[in-house]
């Protein structure tokens, strides 16, 4: 594919498959694996979101990640792999440090930036001389992964810039006709995507934050550097150095805006103000808030999601992209929502409510 561009993708019929997890149906799984091979296009669950897959070896199938995505072809993919031994396939030059952290977070939500090797395509990576890898930690991507023998490149299973699939209905919504089998296993548990960390510089280097936190991995790297990108979309040049970091990411198709601040209560003031005046310039509003928070709302008139207990951040960030699609269902123009502790989990769902409010942040303050 010339590099920038994007051609037509032909359209086809998507399938789906109910695939339980604690008992996945291996002919089905098998169906799947060989369409793979074939070089189609396979959604899946993984712990983290969705993501769809192709033959990590055909290049062309890896293009037409990109076509059905609508991605840019700067943005490079991770590879998926099922047995530590599949690591050697796919990177070289691998750091002790890779199998330390292997041994300790694998299969999980982390993503090891490598030096490729020359095995893997490179339009996976954009043409840069690293890759992506990482070992999924859910049955039906394992088990399709054993069946096909091959890695997996996978992003997540959305259109570009959308917030991740966390249910197979999601990326029906963005991807029908433009992948082959979905393989659905219900939600996902974590609801966020991986950990990004790029053992390539001399200094390990968070680029995403994600479902390993930092607090673990400074355990064993205690010099971690935490260091994502906001890149504006137009400037492309940055882009190509830091790939996939763009600002606006993950986000609905509402104006998202974001509060921060202090008191909560002094945050929750303001943002039922703001409500109130886009409802009377006749706006249709959504408000993201906590069970804790929903009393606030419940008597005005707007589209109310709630994303769990304010104490459980592991609860917000499973439903987080869940109800930002939501909202954009019932068509809200607006959605506001404040930002929690960015402690733990909190970092990665604070870094996609900042990417989804496109780093449009109102801060609150006396
Ligand atoms: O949890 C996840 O990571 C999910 C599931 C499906 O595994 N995947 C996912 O993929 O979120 P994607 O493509 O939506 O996000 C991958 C991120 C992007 O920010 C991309 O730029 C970055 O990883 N990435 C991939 N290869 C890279 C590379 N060679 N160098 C730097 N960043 C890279
Ligand atoms: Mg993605």
């Amino acid at each position: 594919m010339e590099k920038g561009k994007c051609t037509e993708l032909k359209l086809s019929i998507t399938k789906v498959f109910y695939i339980d997890q604690n008992n996945p149906d291996l002919h089905l799984l098998n169906l799947a694996a060989i369409k793979l091979l074939e070089g189609g296009l396979i959604a899946f669950p993984t712990e983290t979101v969705y993501g769809l897959g192709a033959n990590a070896f055909n290049k062309e199938a890896i293009d037409g990640i990109f076509r059905a995505k609508k991605r840019p072809v700067s943005d490079p993919i991770i590879v998926h792999i099922f047995t530590i031994t599949q690591l050697k396939d796919v990177a070289s030059c691998i750091p002790d440090l890779a199998w330390k952290l292997a041994e300790e977070f694998w299969p999980g939500p982390l993503t090891f930036v490598l030096k490729r090797h020359p095995r893997l395509p490179s339009n996976i990576s954009a043409g840069l001389d690293t890759a992506a890898v990482r070992m999924p930690n859910h049955k039906v991507v394992q088990s399709l992964l054993e069946l096909a023998k091959v890695p997996i490149a996978a992003p997540s299973a959305n259109l570009f810039t959308r917030p991740s699939s966390t249910l197979a209905q999601h990326v029906l919504e963005d991807l029908n006709g433009k992948v082959d089998i979905i393989l659905d296993s219900g939600p996902t548990s974590i609801g966020l995507e991986s950990t990004v960390i790029d053992l390539t510089q001399e200094i390990p280097t968070v680029l995403r934050p994600g479902g390993i936190q930092l607090n673990s991995l400074r355990k064993i790297i205690p010099f971690l550097k935490l260091d994502p990108k906001y890149i504006k979309l137009n400037k492309s040049k940055e882009v190509s150095s830091s790939p996939g970091m763009l600002l606006k990411h993950y986000a609905p198709k509402a104006k998202l805006i974001l509060y921060t601040g202090e008191p909560v209560d002094r945050v929750t003031a303001h943002m039922i103000e703001t409500a109130l005046q886009h409802v009377k310039k006749g706006k249709k509003v959504g408000v993201l808030t906590t069970k804790e928070e929903y009393v606030y709302y419940k008597d005005l008139p707007v589209n109310i999601f709630v994303l769990g207990s304010v104490c459980k951040i592991e609860e917000i960030a499973h439903k987080l992209f869940i109800g930002m699609r939501e909202l954009d269902n019932k068509k809200v123009d607006i959605i506001i929502v404040r930002s929690f502790s960015n402690e733990g989990l909190g970092l990665a769902v604070w870094d996609r409510l900042f990417r989804a409010a496109e780093g449009n942040i109102i801060n609150v303050t006396f």
